[in-house]
């Protein structure tokens, strides 16, 4: 099978960590350009300020895209170049670097696909209580309204969020990102309502100016399985479900919270303060919203907790990715299996995974669209003889892209893959360690960029359009 002439190869990326330029051209401060300032925050204290440089050689990188022969960028908007202070004055200068990107996409064919917030909110907005403040959320759509018109002409797919459940979680709960917040459940909860209600308010403001593209959200992609048959797993795995996938797929694409967690949520006093208008707003946007995008890297591995929980230490790796903690309710936790494969990080690989939690979400949620709007092998690239051999990067992607083929054919409608990531990132908390791009990036030779083995794979992947996989 050969995937369709319209499903879109494309590749990913997000403004903090590409394109540094931190404070050029009338930008603001954002929460990250100040958390990544505290020491011990991130490996080896890396920050965004200049990352890769992408906003001086975004043009070298387009071209490169354009090269591999990618139909479609991923990239998401600082909102902090558009408006320093989150709302306000309008920074033309933010605009036009914006307008730039997209003008050179098209210029070579390649389809912009934007995300709006990718977790670098303007530092104002979070001194005055980030998305625990529903002001935000009006600021939100002003920002998004405000980049629907000045882009919406060339710019015909918008995600509003990038994964809630983890800069909220990672907020709120690990206190692992800004604003540093640990183990504060009602806030983590908070705030993910208050995205909800922002997605929702910027999904009808898209519609109502008639732009004849589509608007949807990217949500991590983590479907929980439980270690064995027991009942009591098989109990935590649905759990985990409920908290972790329709928490965040329920108020999108249903317009309603799911029950179970309601009702728990009621019990233990971290229902968010929501009002009948905000849930009306979020009800009456679901059947606006055209597509969920998916950010899968791994599936949970889940084992219902049972006596005293034993606390684990954070760390930065566990906080991001690693199996092995218990979850916030002490109800279940994660945990590695001695049968599976595991990336260097500690995240599972796991192909199959993908394929069950794609047939659990096709009949939970019906045949709704999607988008794999991530996804990716996190590594340390082998350098030989000048040459970056990056196999298991494309053996990963391989088998991740049979399988999005084989949900194709159980009937799952997914219409298109990016590969996280284009070029080599920051990684919020992994710094430039941990790569994932299909170019590479040399920081000990004034950040030149050279392309992977996996460039030229994934070139001829979308030349054959995946008819060899
Ligand atoms: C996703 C994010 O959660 O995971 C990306 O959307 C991030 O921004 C990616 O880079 C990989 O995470 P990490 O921790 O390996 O850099």
């Amino acid at each position: 099978m050969k995937f369709a002439n319209d499903f879109l190869f494309g590749a990913a990326t997000a403004s903090y960590q590409i394109e540094g330029a931190w404070n050029e051209d009338g930008k603001g401060v954002t929460n990250w350009d100040e958390f990544s300032k505290i020491p011990g925050k991130t490996f080896e204290n890396t920050n965004g300020d200049v990352a890769v440089d992408h906003y001086h050689r975004y043009k070298e990188d387009i071209a490169l895209m354009a090269e591999m022969g990618l139909e479609s960028y991923r990239f998401s908007i600082s909102w902090a170049r558009i408006y320093p202070e989150g709302t306000g004055k309008i920074n033309q200068q933010g605009i036009d670097f914006y307008n730039n990107i997209i003008d050179e996409c098209l210029k070579y064919g390649i389809v912009p696909f934007i995300t709006l917030y990718h977790w670098d909110l303007p530092l104002t907005l979070e001194k005055a209580g980030g998305w625990l403040n529903k002001t935000t959320a009006q600021a939100f759509v002003q920002y998004a309204s405000t980049c629907f018109k000045a882009f919406g002409d060339r710019v015909k797919h918008f995600i509003t969020f990038n994964e809630t459940v983890v800069f909220c979680g990672h907020g709120y709960l690990e206190g692992a990102h800004p604003p540093g917040i640990q183990n504060d459940p009602k806030k983590y909860f908070q705030a993910t309502h208050n995205v909800f209600y922002a997605h929702a308010l910027a999904v009808l403001a898209y519609k109502e100016l008639n732009l004849f593209g589509e608007i949807g959200l990217s949500n991590v992609f983590a479907p929980a399985f439980a270690i064995d048959e027991q009942q009591d797993n098989i109990f935590a795995a649905n759990h985990a479900n409920q908290y972790q996938l329709n928490w965040y797929y329920d108020p999108v694409l249903l317009g309603r919270y799911p029950e179970y967690v309601i009702e728990r949520l009621e019990q233990q006093g971290y229902l968010p303060d929501w009002t009948l208008e905000e849930l009306a707003i979020i009800k009456k946007a679901a059947p606006f919203n055209d597509f969920m995008g998916l950010n899968y890297y791994q599936p949970v591995r889940v084992e219902k907790l049972t006596g005293p929980v034993q606390s684990v230490e954070l760390t930065r790796e566990n906080a991001t990715g690693r199996p092995g903690k218990p979850s916030f309710d002490h109800v279940y936790r994660s945990v590695m299996m001695d049968d599976k494969r595991y990336t260097k990080w500690g995240w599972e690989i796991s192909p199959d995974g993908f394929v069950d939690g794609l047939d659990m979400l096709k009949q939970q949620y019906g045949q709704i669209k999607l988008y794999i709007t991530e996804n990716g092998l996190g590594d340390e690239d082998p350098i030989i003889d000048g040459d970056v051999r990056d196999t298991p990067r494309i053996e990963y992607i391989s088998e991740h892209l049979s399988a999005v083929k084989q949900a194709i054919q159980h009937g799952v409608h997914i219409k298109g893959y990016f590969a996280w990531s284009a070029i080599d990132l920051l990684s919020w908390l992994n710094g430039y360690k941990k790569q994932y791009g299909f170019i590479y990036v040399d920081h000990n030779d004034n950040l030149a960029r050279k392309k992977k083995d996996s460039f030229h794979w994934y070139h001829g992947i979308i030349q054959s359009r995946g008819q060899d996989l």
